[in-house]
């Protein structure tokens, strides 16, 4: 994308989630846990034009990387994101995400008798299926809206 219209200013240290679905930016921000609360600077584009995907949506998150289970469930609704983690102006790693095998510690199971819902809980754990992921103690399964299973 040429300069002059790049819509959100480039940062100087931090992750770009680039190539989300249009519509999905909140969604990736509720996967990091993300409210603005936390002082950090984030700039968010929503349906901005793309050469690959049409319009796409983009997360800058400044002073922030992000831990491999949340690149594991963002990808289950961002399959086409690429993380950028940039420092001093530079892209200085530029990754694809890939579909994770299973999610640790990130959504929560729906059903309330599950053990990761006990009062001692044990840590969740989600096989990712073909049609969304399932509770690996429980077997439910979430098919839609994971962004509000997501446990922060
Ligand atoms: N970016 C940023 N701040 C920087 C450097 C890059 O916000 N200091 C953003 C760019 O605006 C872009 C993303 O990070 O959204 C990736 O940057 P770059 O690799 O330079 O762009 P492209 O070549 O367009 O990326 P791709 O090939 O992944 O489409
Ligand atoms: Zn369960």
């Amino acid at each position: 994308m040429s300069d002059h219209e790049l819509r959100v200013s480039k940062i100087r240290n931090g992750t770009v989630i680039d190539h989300v679905e249009g519509g999905q930016a909140l969604n990736v921000l509720a996967i990091l846990g993300i409210d603005g609360s936390e002082g950090f600077g984030v700039s968010i584009g929503m349906n901005v034009p793309s050469d690959r995907l049409g319009h796409k949506d983009v997360v800058k998150v400044e002073g922030r990387e992000l831990s491999a289970s949340e690149v594991d469930v963002l990808s289950l609704i961002a399959p086409e994101a690429t993380i950028n983690i940039i420092r001093e102006f530079e892209v200085a790693e530029k990754n694809r995400v890939t579909r994770p095998e299973n999610v640790r510690g990130v959504l929560s199971c729906p059903n309330h008798n599950c053990i990761t819902n006990a009062d001692e809980p044990v840590d969740t754990r989600f096989d990712v299926v073909s049609d969304g992921v399932r509770c690996d103690y429980c077997s439910t399964i979430i098919r839609e809206n994971l962004a509000e299973h997501i446990d922060v």
